[in-house]
């Protein structure tokens, strides 16, 4: 009744219009919407100089990573202690998100404690402050029954602006609101937390996430709904954050996917792009608070200095005479006497008169109904203005999330919070239709988060629980490849038992198989030569001509199908008469009869260089009737059969042996040969005298027969020569004096292989494996839903997806993220950005590992040689061959540094062959046509 009549009182009185007065008076604050689209824009450029790395050093709008990439997903669950420190109450809560059956209201289960902050603390000295957020946090703990003893995980919404080198570390740039704590300010906020938490005591409390209450917000309103991806706070202080593509992120590394991003847009204007909408008021504002000259658009817009402006409009009009008859009381001249909750009561639709004649009465004010009525409309403006520059600020961020898209409308939610915006009447409707005016072309829905931001917090801390237990376990499989001192040490221990037993006798696991080549080249070699290249990824062919020291080289490469590899003998020889009569065809070479050195890189016994029996195939080979057979026959045969060419074959030669010929040529030093490829083997010169077996077979009398060394006595041919020595290191294991190293997924691929049982070092060594592993061990962390989102598809099950030259790609260093992710898809593997990280570091371990191993062997046979050779020292080179070595952008660097290390008497330097093997099998062939022809 009596609200009726003052209405009727006030009606009446309107005629003399006091509204348009102080709408005068306030002309700056009454913004038209050309303005907000100015403000807007201006906005815009300024999140586009927060996000660049040329230009954030200078730009006020931060635009701070957050570390948060996904909204929610439903897959987070957990219970969790939560501190919410910043707004305008300090609380702290229990989170259970889908922890307990029977949840309700969406699987989030809430209790929360408001602890007041007392005044003094606000200004005081950092650890008082975070000893009585600790302190609270031990009360609530006790309160509700939680142990003690229990590790608890920890959210942590921390409302001011903080850099975040991780999600769980929150440095603090300024403070602001109603907070100056001294010893913070550059500091780490969770560390300063986990000691407070420490010098409290009795509690065990593992802090995982700190965010702001923005992006708290925007976690717990997408909880609700998958479309939010802003958050928006209207409340004591101001702030919005919002989903930005990573790769506009510079601070950020990565270019896909989203990163949320805290606008921290309470510092628009700092740097003066406001100062042509800045009132006299609101400098008054600024120079009274407690960061002068910071926070421009936040004291333009939030709670804790709407009240303050409206005061200090009111003061000034009355000063002036235009309210009070120029009364002014000591009451209205005092600092926060008009608060935010005062401006909303002002507002209220239908008390609001009656309200504001009774706070103004409170302020020792006679006030008249035209008084009543102009305060009243100076509390609209006011807070018209504030909503207005949120809606300025929020049309950019919509804008630029639109253009990120390259879409032409939006469909997208703000989670909202804050108590303007809660307990204004008013304001949320005026805030949403401007946004809608400003951006026609958007769906904009304004969702309030009803719980505060701690079930956002929580909802973050879970993905980041969820993380660091996958991390743990994937961090578990892959510490199964990594390799110590002491393992290495024993690898290479192993070896050397390996070379010397293998130097006695036939039969053992390091076949030690001698070549028959005595000599590295010495340069005197001349003439024509064909070469042939088997075992390699390919086949080659190719002549090569010694002139002078000087080498030419032709070549054309065939590729061996799977079931040629895989059928009989006679059509393996068969297809490789079927290339080289290919390949003479292509030179014109006919015929012409050549002499012909032949690289089969399979382990061979060989009574002679020209002759050798298969011991058994490797790698992928598994061609019927070879074993056992002497395969320079086999072609010889073959090329018979062809009856189209002839070939004169004087030399059969394994890969490391043509190899280390090879550098040889161009480096005297060279003594050893290794093959890092398909497969994985070395051969070095030992001294004739160690090869024990040999003389056994009687092989000293083909050496006699085939050294220029011509009649000297066994004795002192045996003390002077030296042969090399095909070592076939890849059986190191057969014996199984590698188990402790080979882990559950080198024995899956060893179980599918075609030889069961045989190669284990290869197998842990090579091309041919290493993808295999990888795939094996991705298969079981797919399993156990640590990748792929646990979806093991056919792709994954295939075997040998991965090839050697996947893996040096996927390792690359040059190669971003998504362009690893976009391989995985060319593999027909499906995985986030995240999946892309951990396939990178399996292939990374495997690759690794390898190296290592290979380092370990070859600092064996430098050691063996160094020590039969009586050195303190050694110097020697290596000729290496093969993919992994030379594609694999850290195969051949972790290579060095191993035998670096375990090798510390030897320089070992390493010669990458240029040419592959052919030109040492031609030399080969070239020294024995030589001496044939003596
Ligand atoms: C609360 C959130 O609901 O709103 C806080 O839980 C946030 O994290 C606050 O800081 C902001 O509003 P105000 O008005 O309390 O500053
Ligand atoms: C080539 C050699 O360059 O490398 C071959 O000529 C050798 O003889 C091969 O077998 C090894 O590498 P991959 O990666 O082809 O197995
Ligand atoms: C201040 C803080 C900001 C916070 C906002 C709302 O602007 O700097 O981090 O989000 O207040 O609480
Ligand atoms: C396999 C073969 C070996 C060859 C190596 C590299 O280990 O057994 O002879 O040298 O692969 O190709």
């Amino acid at each position: 009744m009596l609200a009726v009549h003052l209405v009727s009182f006030f009606f009446s009185k309107l005629q003399e219009d006091p509204t348009k007065k102080v709408d005068r008076f306030l002309h700056a604050m009454r913004l038209q919407d050309e303005q907000l689209v100015d403000v807007s824009n201006r906005f815009l450029a300024e999140m586009k100089k927060g996000l660049s790395a040329e230009s954030l050093a200078a730009a006020a709008v931060k635009m701070l990573p957050t570390h948060v990439r996904s909204t929610p997903d439903g897959s987070e669950k957990g219970q969790f202690v939560a501190l919410d420190l910043g707004g305008s109450k300090f609380k702290v809560l229990r989170v259970k998100v889908r922890e307990d059956e029977g949840i309700k209201k969406g699987g989030v289960e809430m209790e929360e404690k408001t602890y007041p902050i007392p005044e003094e603390l606000h200004e005081g000295r950092a650890v008082e402050l975070f000893d009585h957020v600790s302190e609270s946090l031990k009360d609530f703990l006790h309160e509700k029954n939680m142990s003690p003893e229990k590790k608890h995980p920890l959210a942590f919404t921390f409302s001011f602006p903080c850099e975040h080198p991780s999600l769980d570390q929150g440095l603090l740039l300024s403070w602001c609101k109603n907070y100056k704590v001294r010893g913070l300010q550059g500091k780490d906020v969770v560390q300063s937390l986990r000691q407070a938490i420490d010098r409290t005591g009795d509690m065990d409390v593992d802090v995982l996430a700190v965010v702001n209450d923005t992006v708290a917000t925007m976690m717990t309103c997408g909880f609700d709904d998958q479309c939010c991806e802003v958050g928006l706070i209207i409340g004591t202080g101001t702030n919005a954050c919002y989903m930005e593509e990573l790769r506009h992120i510079d601070l950020v590394q990565g270019d896909e996917g989203r990163m949320c991003v805290n606008t921290e847009w309470g510092a628009f204007g700092d740097d003066g792009a406001l100062d042509d909408f800045i009132t006299d008021f609101d400098r008054d504002v600024d120079a009274a608070s407690l960061n002068p000259g910071k926070q421009t658009f936040e004291k333009m817009v939030s709670g804790m200095y709407l009240g303050e402006l409206v005061r200090l409009v009111v003061l000034k009009m009355a000063k002036l005479g235009l309210l009070f008859d120029g009364h002014v009381s000591d009451a209205l001249r005092t600092k926060g006497k008009i608060t935010t909750a005062d401006v909303a009561a002002m507002e209220e639709y239908i008390n609001g008169l009656i309200n504001t004649k009774e706070i103004l009465t409170h302020l020792q004010l006679t006030p008249s109904p035209d008084d009543c009525v102009a305060v009243q409309q100076i509390s609209t403006i006011v807070s018209f203005r504030s909503s207005n520059l949120v809606a300025a600020g929020l049309a950019a961020i919509l804008t630029r999330i639109k253009q990120n898209r390259n879409l032409r409308g939006l469909r997208i939610t703000v989670g909202v919070d804050g108590t303007v915006y809660k307990t204004h009447p008013q304001y949320p409707k005026r805030l949403h239709k401007v946004v809608r005016r400003l951006l026609p072309d958007c769906q904009v829905r304004f969702l309030l988060s009803e719980s505060g931001s701690s079930k956002g917090a929580a909802l973050v801390a879970a993905v980041a629980q969820r993380l660091t237990s996958q991390r743990r376990k994937v961090g578990e499989a892959l510490s199964l490849f990594t390799l110590n001192q002491e393992k290495l040490q024993l690898v290479k221990s192993r070896m050397r038992e390996g070379l010397e037993a293998g130097l006695k006798s036939k039969g053992c696991t390091i076949k030690m198989l001698p070549s028959f080549v005595y000599h590295t080249p010495n340069g005197t070699e001349r003439g024509k030569y064909l070469a042939l290249d088997l075992g390699g990824t390919n086949f080659r062919a190719m002549l090569v001509r010694f002139k002078r020291q000087k080498s030419r080289l032709y070549h054309k490469i065939y590729t061996i199908p799977l079931e040629i590899m895989q059928g009989t003998g006679e059509e393996l020889f068969d297809h490789l008469a079927q290339c080289v009569c290919d390949f003479l065809d292509y030179m014109g070479l006919k015929k012409v009869r050549l002499p012909a050195g032949f690289t089969f890189s399979f382990p061979c016994q060989q009574s002679g260089i020209d002759t050798g029996t298969l011991v058994s195939w490797t790698k992928g080979f598994k061609a019927t009737d070879c074993e056992g057979e002497d395969v320079v026959n086999m072609l010889r045969e073959a090329i018979r059969r062809r009856n189209e060419f002839d070939l004169d074959i004087v030399a059969l030669v394994n890969d490391t042996v043509g190899t280390m010929m090879s550098c040889a040529y161009e480096d005297p030093k060279c003594e050893v040969g290794m093959i890092a490829g398909t497969g994985s083997n070395l051969c070095y010169m030992e001294e004739l005298k160690n090869i024990e077996k040999l003389e056994q077979s009687n092989g000293i009398l083909k050496t006699n027969e085939q050294t220029s060394e011509g009649e000297e006595g066994e004795a002192a041919v045996k003390s002077d020569l030296k042969m090399c020595v095909n070592t076939e290191w890849g059986g190191l294991g057969d014996d199984r004096c590698l188990e402790d190293i080979i882990t559950p997924y080198d024995a899956e691929v060893d179980i599918h292989s075609v030889n069961p049982g045989k190669q284990r070092f290869e197998k842990l060594t090579s091309g041919m494996y290493l993808g295999e592993i990888v795939r094996q061990v991705l298969l079981d962390l797919t399993r156990r839903g640590l990748l792929f989102k646990g979806h093991v598809t056919e792709t994954l099950k295939t075997p040998g997806i991965f090839e050697t030259k996947y893996l040096s790609q996927i390792e690359s260093d040059r190669l971003a993220l998504l362009q690893v992710r976009s391989i995985l898809q060319q593999l027909g593997l499906h995985g986030t950005c995240d999946d892309s990280i951990i396939v990178k570091e399996v292939c990374g371990a495997v690759s690794r590992r390898a190296a290592q191993m290979c380092g370990a062997g070859m600092a064996a046979v430098v050691d063996k040689i160094r020590e039969d050779r009586g050195l303190e020292r050694l110097s020697i080179a290596v000729g290496v061959d093969g993919a992994l070595y030379k594609l694999h952008p850290h195969f051949s660097q972790v290579l060095k540094e191993t035998v670096g290390v375990m090798a510390p008497h030897c320089n070992v330097t390493f010669l990458p062959s240029e040419e592959g093997s052919g030109k040492g099998a031609a030399l080969i062939a070239a020294v024995v046509r030589q001496k044939q022809e003596k």
